[in-house]
């Protein structure tokens, strides 16, 4: 029942801009290691962006180089076109939240205090920088009784709500998260990962996201790039377009073998519903049998008074007198018929013996039935859509998104 991913900040805009552009960016560290290696890349305004790759291929680099806690060697990283190098550090990092692994509290300060760090180095005085504090905490989805705590009091989740608290406290419209969930078990993480998606609905905030989980990137991103060891840019594209075409075989390969199904998620179950394959459980079998003969079916849906599904009955074998009631009711799964994606839709069907799923309305309703034939005909189509590109290794030759391999060789 997954609302189609990705979609977080889709047609929000703040009134003012903050795009990041990275225009030709190398750093190059003292030892001579080429970190980043000739890096565009246009961060846009109210959306989040995820650089993603394996462990050393730039990715914390390439953020501090927006903050300037550490500086390029090459190229120019531009906020709204101003070269941050123009800017002082003090005065680009207040409109830039940053937010690290393992949260990085003050250890021997009080919760609320970590999250009104900002405002007490902007001068605010106590009282408001407190209750801005405690706004935040609620924000975040934090019990206020936390905020007289000290961090290790804390869970590892609930550390790093703090961190993301701390960073939104100055309302900053750039917030820069370095692997800020990477320390917390699955579940956990899994938490804070849909917390972020809520909040950047409200919030609207520019975010570069830095993981090294394709499936966070993909979870995460409005737009997705992927990074090679070298700092080279590998593809940067929206989720969805990555997964049914990535750019070469080092994309395909980090995406993961399942990236067939998981690309559903981000289509929508935009399907033809039945409305003529249910029966009401108060019904009599003898309404169910002809139903089922006039749709030539022998499976039908159970909806109860209220319009809520109950389960499939089987139309074969009917006994000749009693109720709907009175049948044994057999497993069924839902999607959610405005904004359900194809894979809600098909995981519903695979969860029952009918091979079919149920659409529910946003109460829980019943909507109609999406058949198997839809089902199969929905993902053919994607299937085709997908195939209907040029093959990878001819596509990585023409995408301009493709950093050509000599700039590999610098340095
Ligand atoms: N201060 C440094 N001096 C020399 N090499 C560094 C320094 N910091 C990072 N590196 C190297 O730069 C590359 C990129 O590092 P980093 O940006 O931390 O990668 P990531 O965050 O993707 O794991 C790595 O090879 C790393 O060893
Ligand atoms: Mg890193």
């Amino acid at each position: 029942m997954a609302v189609v991913a990705g979609a977080a900040a889709l047609g929000a805009r703040s009134a003012r801009s903050h795009v990041i552009t990275f225009d030709g960016v190398t750093k190059r560290y003292a030892d001579g290691t080429v970190a980043v290696n000739d890096l565009h890349l246009e961060i846009p305004t109210g959306e989040i962006t995820v650089l993603v790759g394996p462990s050393g291929c730039g990715k914390t680099t390439s953020l501090r180089m927006v903050n300037r806690m550490i500086d390029a060697s090459e190229g120019k990283i531009l906020l709204d076109g101003v070269d941050v190098q123009t800017i002082d550090p003090p005065t680009l990092r207040r409109g830039i939240g940053y937010v690290i692994q393992q949260a990085g509290l003050f250890p021997h300060r009080k919760i609320v205090d970590n999250v009104a760090t900002v405002p007490y180095l902007l001068g605010w005085d106590k009282r408001k920088a407190r209750t801005r504090a405690m706004e935040l905490l609620e924000r975040v989805g934090l019990d206020a009784g936390l905020a007289e705590r000290y961090p290790f009091q804390l869970s590892g989740g609930q550390q790093q709500r703090v961190g993301v608290a701390r960073a939104l406290a100055a309302d900053p419209p750039v917030l820069l998260m370095d692997e800020p969930f990477s320390a917390v078990d699955p579940v956990v993480r899994a938490d804070l990962q849909d917390e972020l998606i809520r909040l950047q609905n409200e919030l609207n905030k520019t975010i570069v996201f830095v993981t090294h989980d394709i499936d966070e990137a993909v979870k995460l991103g409005d737009r997705v790039a992927v990074l090679r060891v070298g700092g080279t840019l590998a593809q940067v594209d929206d989720p969805e377009t990555m997964l049914a075409r990535p750019a070469d075989d080092f994309v395909r390969e980090f995406l993961g073998g399942d990236r067939g199904i998981r690309r559903l998620s981000f289509v929508p179950a935009d399907l033809p519903l039945r409305g003529d394959l249910t029966v009401p459980i108060d019904a009599e079998v003898s309404e169910a049998a002809g139903a089922a003969a006039s749709s030539a079916v022998s499976w039908l849906a159970v909806v109860d008074g209220e319009g809520r599904p109950r389960g499939w009955v089987s139309t074969e074998g009917l006994p000749p007198a009693g109720k709907v009631a009175d049948l044994r009711l057999l497993p069924y799964g839902t999607f959610e018929v405005n904004g359900g994606s194809l894979r809600s839709a098909l995981d519903a069907a695979l969860l029952a013996p009918s091979g079919c799923a149920i659409a529910v309305d946003a109460d829980g309703k019943v909507a109609g039935v999406a058949t198997r034939e839809e089902l199969a005909r929905a993902t053919a189509k994607v299937a085709a859509d997908g195939a209907a590109q040029p093959a990878p290794a001819e596509q990585a030759a023409q995408s301009e998104q493709a950093v050509p391999a000599e700039g590999a060789g610098r340095g």
